[in-house]
């Protein structure tokens, strides 16, 4: 049985110690552990940046602020560029999304399983190779900076951009960031992390204002952010496209300036997302560095900058700060002694198994009746696949968080990895992804003796139609003559699609009636869903396993796959509580009915914490995932450490008869007004072999024991809190008292 662990480099553990000796930035709240810390602080970047910056004409620098967006343009099919000054050593800077893989549009590229799913695997190793390995590809194609990193919380489960980020919980959230940020730094590309903040949702996707009392944003959305900047020291955030409390997210001086220059003391440049700039003077004076442009209205331009230092309405200082952060960006990760050259040979099968590793470790197991599975290939001889072109693709997010055409760059005429449709090869909006080795292949070569057939939707050309009823028929019939019948279904979202109008699988539309006719057809009915939200599932009684792939990447049918036949065993648990009925979600209101202006009235009950107070039963909740071994749980100690740091200690022990991953997860229960009755403080991901067992031990800092005090607008501990230990947020294994 493969268990892939990540091995630490030594490197990053010498640079680790390093900084942990010298680094003055030692209020992280939620510390990852020691090998993953980030490289030190660079003092000598911030002399060499001031240096240059001094020998810049005021030309050079106000070139240096604003990227034009021409995608077709930009060198290398990205998303942005930023001419370099040659006379002075400073290389032009291209930019990239990077959310699953590079976003070049004219650039083959691998496609990792989404965002989403990393944070189910609930591993910041992984999230260090997941970064590392999309940064060396960047770097082949000739990018510097990658703008993948996006970490919105899922406040709104509909969400249609939820694929992209790291879940409901700020504490994975932003550990996982912060590991994805220092792996992506670690190979000389700029990270960027977005979008900063309270961009929970698409609707009212221009500015809507999203309102946050001032508590909620710390305890909750602001933290993901908090914990990456402080941990890992991205080259950049990335400021959003809604208001704030009324005020543009890019010109918010309170977001931008107050708590992430300040209180955080981030010294990274804020850009704007691609047209979320509103202003010359206001926005820079709130602190944005550097505009990306989508024209018409352009607000940072060499003469509109000008104007306004001419005007004393802009300071020369507060120009020369944004440069000065610019360079210090380049000069502290590399990017400006080494650019990166692009037009390298790209070895695309070596991240392909990456990909599939990635997602192995991602999948998670929701339900598996009398140990359905694994599938014991001997014991079948046919198997039905049936649903969602498992014949053909998987479903990646749309949008700037998807790649754009994996394996050929073949980008007019629909070929390569991506489908024809009726609306285009559409990597934005028809995000089908043609795999080389897709489910089917893939189980037949797992059960080479068996006959896999296929039912479903074979027209590539309407790929989001619903199943006609006929196909219905063919796929029940499939399945009552087939040993096992395994249904995929998905659920399409992008940015830009606007959000879901509830977590039913929607598109195609029908997708629950043909699991229920399969179901009745054959009791050994397992369910693989490709989603980067929750799904409901009314069918979950009837069928009997129920795995979550989420959007797989280009190695998910190999991936899905050696899942199903027991070649791994699968460890992701959810970062996102799925409910039964879309009622029962914090943002659904009386009708569902999406606000342009969402108030965030339920404060700090949000996600598992709003089932959790409200005593609503989730269909899965949050850290919740099976395994084909067990783990017990035993001897929680917990010890006062210095100041009023508490460290958790306890064993994990593999119970069963094969090796397995568990992600043993601590919560805190603060008794304090308004808290929910637990938060995440901490996890760790533990690989056993059958009978071993492992001693975990988890810091909880006074940070994570405290709660924001509005009235001194300050940090206050909160003593006393109950230390609980679980396998999910609801699978309370050991308590403190
Ligand atoms: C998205 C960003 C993305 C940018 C550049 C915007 O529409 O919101 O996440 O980085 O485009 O493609």
């Amino acid at each position: 049985m493969r268990i892939t662990r990540w091995p630490t480099a030594a490197v990053l553990f010498a640079m680790a110690a390093t900084a942990y000796a010298g680094d003055s930035s030692n209020d992280v709240p939620y510390p990852l552990p020691m090998p993953l810390m980030a490289v030190p602080q660079n003092l000598g970047a911030h002399v060499r940046a001031d240096l240059l910056l001094k020998r810049m004409t005021q030309d050079e620098k106000l070139q240096f602020i604003h990227s034009e967006y021409q995608m077709s343009a930009v060198p290398g099919g990205g998303a942005g560029y930023i001419q370099g000054v040659p006379r002075l050593g400073i290389p032009d800077l291209n930019m990239v999304d990077s959310a699953t893989g590079s976003g070049s549009t004219t650039q083959k590229s691998t496609t990792f399983p989404a965002t989403i799913a990393l944070a189910a695997s609930w591993d910041p190793y992984l999230a260090r190779d997941f970064g590392a390995r999309i940064a060396d590809q960047l770097r082949e194609q000739g990018f510097g900076m990658g703008l993948g990193g996006g970490t919105n919380l899922a406040r709104e489960p509909r969400g249609g951009r939820l694929f992209e980020y790291l879940g409901e919980d700020p504490v994975l959230a932003g550990e996982m960031l912060a590991a994805r940020t220092i792996g992506t730094q670690s190979q000389q590309v700029i990270a960027t992390i977005k979008h900063y903040v309270g961009n929970e949702q698409e609707t009212g996707r221009q500015g809507g204002n999203s309102q946050i009392d001032e508590r909620t944003l710390r305890e909750l959305y602001l933290l993901p952010f908090e914990i990456a900047a402080k941990e890992a020291r991205p080259g950049s955030v990335m400021c959003s496209y809604n208001r704030l409390n009324g005020t543009y997210a890019c010109e918010n001086t309170h977001v931008l300036t107050d708590v992430l220059k300040k209180d955080w003391g981030f010294q990274g440049q804020v850009q704007s997302d691609w047209g979320a700039t509103h202003s010359t003077a206001p926005a820079i004076n709130a602190g944005l560095d550097e505009e990306e442009d989508v024209g018409p209205t352009v607000y940072l331009t060499p003469d509109l900058v000008k104007q306004a230092i001419a005007s004393k309405a802009v300071s020369q200082d507060r120009l020369d700060d944004m440069v000065r952060r610019k360079l210090y960006v380049m000069i502290s990760t590399g990017v400006l002694d080494h650019p990166a050259q692009g037009g390298a040979t790209i070895d695309f099968a070596k991240y392909n198994a990456f990909t599939q590793a990635a997602e192995e470790q991602s999948i998670v197991l929701l339900k598996n009746d009398n140990s359905q599975l694994p599938l014991s290939a001997p014991s079948l001889h046919k198997i039905a696949v049936i649903g969602a072109h498992a014949d053909t693709a998987v479903l990646t997010g749309g949008g700037s968080g998807n790649t754009r055409d994996p394996v050929t760059g073949n980008f007019s005429g629909c070929g390569g990895l991506t489908f024809a449709s009726s609306t285009g090869c559409g990597w934005w909006t028809n995000p089908w992804l043609k795999l080389n080795t897709p489910i089917t292949q893939a189980i037949q070569q797992l059960a080479p003796s068996a006959q896999v057939s296929f039912a479903g939707n074979t027209d590539q050309t309407q790929p989001f139609r619903a199943y006609t009823q006929q196909e219905i028929t063919q796929a029940a019939t499939l399945a009552s003559q087939s040993d096992v019948a395994i249904v995929v279904v998905a659920q399409p979202a992008g940015e830009d699609f606007g959000d879901l109008q509830s977590l039913s699988l929607a598109n195609p539309s029908n997708q629950d009636q043909l699991v229920e006719a399969v179901a009745k057809a054959n009791p050994r009915t397992i369910v693989i869903i490709e989603s980067g939200n929750p799904v409901l599932m009314p069918w979950k009684d009837q069928v009997a396993a129920i795995v979550d792939a989420w959007y797989p990447g280009e190695g998910g049918g190999k991936a899905i796959a050696n899942v199903l036949f027991g070649q791994v065993n699968p460890s992701g648990k959810l970062p996102v509580t799925f409910p039964v009925r879309d009622q029962d979600t914090p943002t659904w209101g009386t009708n569902g009915a999406f606000a342009t202006d969402p108030v965030y009235s339920e404060k700090l009950d949000m996600g598992y914490r709003w089932y959790d107070a409200n005593n609503i039963t989730p269909l899965y909740e949050f850290g919740y995932g099976l395994s084909y071994t067990h783990f017990s749980y035993s001897g929680l100690t917990v010890e006062q450490g210095p100041g009023h740091t508490i460290t958790a200690s306890f064993t994990v022990r593999n119970d069963g008869r094969v090796a397995g991953a568990e992600t043993a997860q601590v919560y805190l229960g603060v008794s304090y007004a308004g808290e929910p009755p637990r938060r995440l403080v901490g996890f760790q991901k533990v690989f056993l072999k059958p009978g071993q067992s492992q001693p975990v031990r988890v810091t909880i800092t006074e940070r994570a024991q405290s709660v924001w005090d509005t009235t001194h607008n300050d940090w206050a501990y909160v003593p006393g809190s109950a230390v609980y230990v679980g396998a999910s947020s609801r699978d309370i294994r050991l308590q403190s008292r």
